[in-house]
């Protein structure tokens, strides 16, 4: 079955895909939002030390897994570990279902704003009225309407397949995205309050580094490289056999961290130019979602030198950026329809295309438009559906399942097997610290992890 899955056409596609899962909506307003709360450059050093010791060593380890296996999650596990164990595939699958449903009702949003933005670059700006958001989210008719295109938009380019969806698609959104960040951060950085930003995103105190700072790294780095629900697996069983998993995996990281630092670039130096901003961050008065899409629009035509054209750009970025990870999502769970049960791309795509939809029109209608829905606590202090899915898979469903994959690989697998996936004639010094990691060092981190979250801590 292996040779009709599909396969990437070169490594570039390959990182190019798995960059574009990774490069999300996490990296622009996650990302921003976490370094402010902490310190800046605290955060963007505990950031970097969790990518590099544990971020890349996980995602070899699902890389790993899907090359080796040639097969989807569920299938993946099941072959190389037994029944048992295709629990964690199926985790995984799961996480990638509530995922996919709450993450592209959000999506949508980016094209609510770049319409929005259009508008306004050939109009004029208007100042919208205090609560224009909220009547917004409360649409239950345009939050489905826009959560339908983006799943259309998603699920035609899952349908076409690996060589002629995905990588085709990503190897055009990748390096636009990157060009309209690139000319973001330049526009942003002729604003006043660049030399503040840089120093508050650059110099650390390192007193501000606590255990929470580390604790948000860790959940952030998870979120940011697609880890714990097997995207990677599902990516890396499309690769062919002698990519380096090392090589590859070092790339998607660069590209990922690399555009959350340039987000968070953009961001501080447009937030430390405007005073009544950095009182409103400092008092806590801007959450993350609000900054993208309120603040930020405003900003875009009233404070930022070209805002005109950047403005709609911006949202572009978002849109792809969103859309380049829900493929990936999308192609998790039509692919285990497609590895075991032998379904067409066609009919898997329809199928768990149309399941998803399902659950993101009850996210799309818990935002104020439908009752129950909106108002719904399955965790305590989480109001509505959507922000219920995003705890659920932010807090324990990714935790679990990278837990999984690195127990597996570090104790299951079998060294030999590993150092064959990796390309290695013996095992060298980095070869042992990587297993020590996946073996040790990565489960210990997700216990603490969950341990923090069975204590109140919040990494949705
Ligand atoms: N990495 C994406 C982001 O930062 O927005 C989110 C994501 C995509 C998580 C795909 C998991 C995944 F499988």
């Amino acid at each position: 079955m292996a040779n009709n899955r599909g396969q990437w056409g070169s490594r570039l596609g390959f990182v190019l895909a798995a960059s574009g899962s990774a490069v999300g909506l996490g990296n622009l307003w996650k990302f921003p939002y976490l370094s402010w709360k902490n310190d800046g450059g605290a955060f963007v050093i505990a950031y970097i030390f969790a990518v590099l010791l544990l971020g890349l060593p996980i995602m070899m380890a699902e890389i790993l897994i899907g090359k080796k296996a040639q097969e989807s999650p569920v299938p993946a596990f099941e072959k190389l570990g037994g029944k048992a164990w295709s629990l964690v595939g199926w985790l995984g699958v799961a996480a990638g279902a509530v995922i996919l449903a709450y993450y592209t009702v959000i999506a949508g949003w980016s094209l609510r704003s770049f319409f929005q933005c259009v508008l306004w670059s050939v109009e004029g700006y208007t100042a919208p009225g205090p609560n224009d958001f909220g009547v917004f989210l409360g649409n239950g008719a345009l939050q489905i309407g826009l959560t339908f295109v983006f799943t259309i938009l998603t699920s035609v380019i899952v349908y076409r397949g690996i060589g002629g969806g995905i990588e085709r698609a990503s190897k055009i959104m990748m390096p636009v995205l990157y060009l309209i960040l690139l000319y973001l951060v330049g526009t942003a950085l002729l604003m006043p309050g660049r030399d503040e930003a840089l120093r508050h995103l650059f110099v650390p105190h390192f007193s501000k580094m606590t255990t929470t700072t580390a604790l948000e790294a860790m959940g952030q780095a998870f979120f940011s490289m697609s880890l714990g629900l097997g995207a990677m697996i599902t990516y890396g069983s499309y690769m062919k056999k002698d990519e380096s998993v090392f090589r590859s995996s070092l790339w998607v990281l660069i590209a990922d961290t690399s555009v959350a630092i340039l987000a968070a670039i953009a961001m501080f130096s447009i937030i430390h130019s405007v005073p009544s901003l950095v009182q409103k961050m400092e008092a806590n008065e801007l959450n993350a979602v609000g900054m993208l899409f309120v603040t930020l629009p405003a900003l875009f035509y009233t404070t930022m030198p070209g805002g005109v054209v950047v403005g709609p750009l911006f949202y572009v970025l978002v849109a792809f950026a969103a859309l380049t990870s829900t493929i990936s999502l999308g192609e998790v769970v039509a692919s285990l329809l497609i590895d075991r049960k032998g379904w067409s791309r066609s009919k898997a795509t329809l199928v768990s295309a149309s399941a998803v939809f399902g659950g993101s029109v009850l996210c799309a209608l818990s935002l104020g438009a439908v009752e129950p829905l909106s108002t719904i606590e399955l965790f305590a202090g989480k109001q509505g559906v959507l922000s219920n899915l995003d705890h659920l898979a932010a807090n324990w469903m990714l935790p679990l399942g990278g837990l999984g994959i690195t127990i597996f690989v570090g104790w299951f697998l079998g060294k030999k097997a590993c150092q064959e996936e990796l390309g290695l004639q013996k095992a060298t010094a980095a070869f042992t610290a990587w297993l020590w990691i996946v073996r040790v060092l990565a489960p210990l981190v997700i216990f603490i992890m969950l341990a923090a979250i069975l204590s109140g801590k919040d990494f949705s």
